[in-house]
């Protein structure tokens, strides 16, 4: 199949790639489109059919639901069964935005969307171009992250390209995404309401809101007795390709450790890839060194993760250490993300001793 990508700068002055673009979802076809998140690969979630091509083009296994992207408040009265209190005001305060919240479904949302489960995952967008697709489809659009499978989640629409050309019909190419990070999802069918991914709202924005508010266990250790709430969270996501390590610690340990790394692996011939900041960058002695951004700016750290863990995969590194980020408010998004493409490896650096440990 032929993957046309369609350049989009400003959804009235191409209106007409919108309407070619809401025809192809009206067709039971796939379309991948930017949020303010990363970009996603969007189908009618109400059809079935159209809901199995995205795990066919993504190769994603079918027990991990798809979250419904909606253009107004009241589109979700069609697709849940009750609607918590809390709802409302969240929608409110973060709506449109990087917030997915999780309701029970009725029977107008078919299990092939929801991965099998009797709840929904729903979201507003805050992109002019995902919210035009939307309306101008009149369907609510399924959509998950639009990588294939195990691959980082795509920032630019050159990203998606990489990962699904051929598999699908057409790519809204809306530029680079505004945050880089996926939305956070909060479950509203517990009783106290539950982070089950972290994201740009965090939980104290949230709690500011609806009150206290609880973080999965599951997601906060690599402990295989908790099992994370949202199955997405089980797979080893975001993985690059080259075996990738966090170093801890204070600034100028971690540097004199990465450096110490560096050289042993050089040493055997191995190719070294470091993730460090505009301030430590020059310090660094890996093969294949980037910057991620300035410390100083967290935003700017979580735009750039998902991008920098593809530049090392085309750099063909065999190895990558990271310096860690835990960032005072997205920083825990960001911290799940490379913890998970770390598989959670990290090396505590004191002085020139060390010691790894499973976090
Ligand atoms: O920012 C985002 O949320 C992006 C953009 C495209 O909107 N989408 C996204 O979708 O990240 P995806 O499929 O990559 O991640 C969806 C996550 C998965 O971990 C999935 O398991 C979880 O949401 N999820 C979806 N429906 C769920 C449900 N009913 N119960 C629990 N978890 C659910
Ligand atoms: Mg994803």
């Amino acid at each position: 199949m032929e993957t046309r990508i369609y350049k989009i700068d400003d959804c009235t002055v191409c209106h007409d790639k919108i309407c070619q673009a809401a025809e192809i979802i009206q067709q039971e076809e796939l379309v991948a489109f930017p949020t303010e998140t990363v970009y996603g690969l969007g189908a009618d979630a109400k059809n079935p059919k159209a809901a199995a091509k995205i795990y066919a083009a993504k190769g994603r296994p079918s027990d991990n639901p798809l979250i419904v992207h909606i253009a107004g408040f009241e589109d979700l009265f069609q697709i849940v069964e009750t609607l918590p209190e809390q709802a409302k005001v969240l929608a409110d305060k973060f709506w449109p935005g990087p917030l997915t919240m999780i309701f029970k479904k009725n029977q107008n949302i078919p299990y092939e969307t929801t991965g099998g489960l009797d709840t929904v995952a729903v979201r507003m967008p805050n992109h002019p171009v995902a919210l035009a697709l939307i309306r101008e489809s009149g369907c609510m659009i399924a959509a998950p992250s639009a990588n294939a499978s195990g691959r980082p989640s795509p920032t630019l629409a050159e990203h998606v390209k990489e990962d699904l050309e051929g598999k699908i019909p057409l790519i809204l190419d809306g530029g680079e995404v505004g945050i880089g990070i996926e939305s956070t999802i909060i479950d509203l069918t517990e009783e106290i309401p539950m982070i089950l991914r972290p994201g740009y709202i965090t939980k104290e924005m949230l709690e500011r809101v609806i009150g206290t508010v609880k973080i999965d266990p599951g997601i906060l250790q690599q402990d295989s007795l908790a099992r994370p709430k949202a199955p997405g969270m089980k797979y080893r996501h975001y993985a690059p390709k080259a075996e990738l390590m966090i170093v801890d610690g204070d600034r100028a340990d971690v540097i004199e450790k990465i450096n110490a790394l560096t050289a042993e692996m050089q040493a055997c011939g191995r190719r070294v890839g470091v993730i460090g900041t505009d301030e430590t960058k020059i310090y660094y002695r890996g093969d294949l060194v980037l910057s991620i951004g300035s410390r100083a700016d967290e935003d700017v750290i979580a735009k750039h993760l998902y991008k920098i863990l593809r530049e090392f995969d085309a750099g063909n590194v065999n190895v990558i250490y990271s310096e860690c980020f835990h960032t005072p408010n997205i920083g825990q998004a960001i911290m799940n993300r490379l913890l998970k493409a770390a598989g959670h490896h990290v090396l505590i650096a004191k002085g020139n001793q060390g010691e790894t440990k499973i976090v």
